[in-house]
């Protein structure tokens, strides 16, 4: 089964083809950062706009590449209908309703952030280590890390397809933290490349004196939490505003050479920890088989090492995608859509939901 995906959620126009929920038949990204590079965040109404110039020629070349592969026939296609930006959500929606109904296929509609879910399972035809990564049924029951720009959650995957929020960021995403924090240091847009750049030359010096930034703990009985239990979420306000004031208390000597790397490897630790610490217990609630991490900010490098780690002491599988399918992208949305045709349909008749909820 071949299965077209459109995603247009927040700041990448994308789109693949993938087959069998699995085999990564094509695949183009066209990321806006640079457009909205500027204002230091997205913009929704030049991603809008962008997604609306670019859409066609993205689908195009999607479609262009899986014919000089082999192509075949396209069964189904599948788009990202929440949560992210509305006014960026309707151009994908609206591109693959014409397709679907052009073509006279079915329509699936796709969570994003279980889409990330889907990252670790993507294999590329030519690769020459696919038959290592396990097929998703087998890596249950599952702890999922959706941990990107817009996103931090922590969820159960009792089955393949279903999904729980056992917690997640009451506040700021681990990615929008990064990128907070570069934005305040002036180290650009986005942060987290950099961030994790800077820490890691930081941490590979034999001398290293950190900063004891707060680890994301929110307060008990916050109203935020909504029924949530505190030890499974993330608050990153207060390490913000940590940050703030150290910046106003130290600005002279943050112009001084080695102290912003310092600042910067001490925040990224902060970050690191408190999702270590809610990953490492979830995972002693109850047993699992394996933790499944997706999103763009599991390319930070110090993240990875950690959560390896952790996955080694719980004795779970921990199953990463590859760097390209990190970030936003068109292959997760196909191949998740395999395993959720369930959701098929009333597809025609879908809306944009930007506040949608993981197992809704
Ligand atoms: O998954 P993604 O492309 O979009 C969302 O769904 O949000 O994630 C983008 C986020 C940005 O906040 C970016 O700063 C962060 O991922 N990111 C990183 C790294 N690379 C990208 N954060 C930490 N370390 C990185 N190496
Ligand atoms: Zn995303």
């Amino acid at each position: 089964m071949n299965v077209l995906g459109i995603e247009t959620s927040c700041d990448e126009t994308a789109a693949a083809v993938v087959k069998d929920g699995r085999e990564v038949l094509s695949s183009v990204v066209y990321t806006q950062i640079p457009l909205h590079q500027p204002y230091g965040g997205v913009v929704p109404e030049i991603a809008s706009r962008a997604h609306i110039e670019k859409i066609g020629a993205v689908v195009g070349e999607t479609m262009r590449h899986f014919h000089e592969f082999g192509g075949g026939k396209l069964d189904a296609v599948a788009v990202t209908y929440g949560p992210g930006l509305s006014p960026a959500l309707i151009v994908g929606l609206n591109a693959a309703k014409g397709i679907a109904k052009g073509l006279g296929v079915p329509l699936i509609g796709i969570n994003h952030i279980e889409a990330h879910l889907h990252t670790p399972f993507l294999v590329d035809p030519d690769d020459a280590s696919a038959s290592d990564v396990p097929a998703p049924a087998e890596c249950m029951p599952a702890l999922g890390l959706a941990i990107s720009g817009g996103h931090t959650a922590w969820i159960d995957m009792p089955a393949y397809g279903r999904y729980t929020v056992l917690g997640q960021t009451l506040d700021d995403a681990a990615g929008e933290a990064f990128d907070k924090a570069a934005k305040l240091l002036g180290l650009g847009y986005p942060g987290g490349p950099v961030v994790d750049r800077i820490a890691k030359e930081y941490l590979s010096a034999p001398k290293k004196d950190m900063i004891a930034f707060p680890k994301g703990r929110p307060r008990e009985g916050v109203s935020a939490l909504a029924g949530l239990p505190a030890e499974l979420c993330v608050s990153f306000s207060g390490l913000k505003t940590a940050l703030l004031r150290y910046v106003q208390r130290e600005g002279e000597a943050l112009a001084s050479e080695g102290e912003i790397p310092r600042v910067v490897a001490s925040y990224q630790e902060a970050i690191v920890q408190a999702v270590a610490d809610r990953t490492r217990t979830a995972l002693r609630r109850s047993r699992r088989n394996s933790l499944i991490v997706g999103g763009g900010v599991s390319l930070n490098s110090r993240l990875r090492k950690v959560l390896s780690d952790l996955a080694h002491e719980a004795d779970v599988r921990l199953l990463l995608a590859k760097p390209r399918y990190c970030g936003d992208n068109g292959a997760m949305i196909a191949g998740l859509a395999f395993f959720r045709r369930n959701h098929e349909e009333d597809a025609m008749r879908l809306d944009v939901n930007p506040c949608l909820e993981v197992g809704e």
